[in-house]
């Protein structure tokens, strides 16, 4: 099944508490937290307090995804916050593996996030330490940006890659994914949507509506 998570970013946070609930109801399998540091990308978002803020209101995984340099060094605070899994950028930590393994030793899932340049052979020697691997289907930092095309190829490279391996890592894909890029994404091999202002966050639907008619579009797709 194609797994539906809200990327808070786009939440209105002045009701962020009340969105998370609204959101679980409507029955989606997963939150997306955007943690971002100013530095490794232009933007701030979501902090461990807001993280945990939430943290009481809804059982469903919490997947942090840590823009920020030098991750290593922040795991304990957003699994004291509340991450179920989190992913960090293979472009922002000196030694990915034992970053990898770190998250996994903390009893958390552990996931590569590539931007949309990074050569998918950076995955090549940690997938046995890799339960998700996040595509960046956009330049990360902002809500509203336009989805890269050359990122379906990627998709497909990258879960070529993992069945060639003989591992069982998820893809998850983040940046723009709406109804003109699902079918590419799902076609080539993703299995976790990231679902922003392209297809979640629209103030003229409902959450209910709108992950009922995603959920209804990603059967055409569904492979399984
Ligand atoms: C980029 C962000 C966005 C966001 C999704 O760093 O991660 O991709 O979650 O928002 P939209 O759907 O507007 O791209
Ligand atoms: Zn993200």
């Amino acid at each position: 099944m194609t797994l539906i998570g809200p990327s808070l970013m786009c939440a209105d946070m002045g009701v962020l508490k009340e969105s998370v609930i609204r959101l679980d109801q409507a029955g989606v399998d997963f939150f997306h937290l955007d943690v971002m540091d100013g530095s490794f990308v232009p933007n701030f978002t979501l902090g461990p307090d807001m993280i945990k803020s939430i943290r009481p209101h809804t059982s469903k995984p919490f997947d942090v995804h840590l823009m920020i340099k030098s991750p290593e060094n922040y795991l304990n605070l957003f699994v004291d916050a509340g991450a179920d899994m989190i992913s960090v950028h293979a472009e922002a930590t000196e030694h990915l593996q034992r970053t990898l393994q770190s998250i996994r030793n903390l009893g958390i899932k552990a996931g590569v996030a590539l931007n949309p340049s990074t050569p998918i052979q950076e995955l090549q020697y940690v997938l046995d330490v890799t339960d998700y691997i996040t595509v960046m289907t956009v330049n990360p930092g902002f809500a509203g940006q336009k989805f890269i095309p050359s990122m379906y190829k990627k998709i497909a490279d990258i879960k070529e890659m993992i069945d060639r391996e003989g591992y069982n890592v998820q893809i998850q894909v983040d940046g723009n994914i709406g109804y003109e890029t699902i079918p590419g994404v799902l076609n080539n091999g993703a299995d976790m949507l990231v679902c922003g202002s392209s297809s979640l966050f629209k103030p003229e639907i409902s959450f209910e509506d709108a992950v009922a008619n995603l959920r209804a579009f990603n059967q055409n797709y569904n492979k399984s």
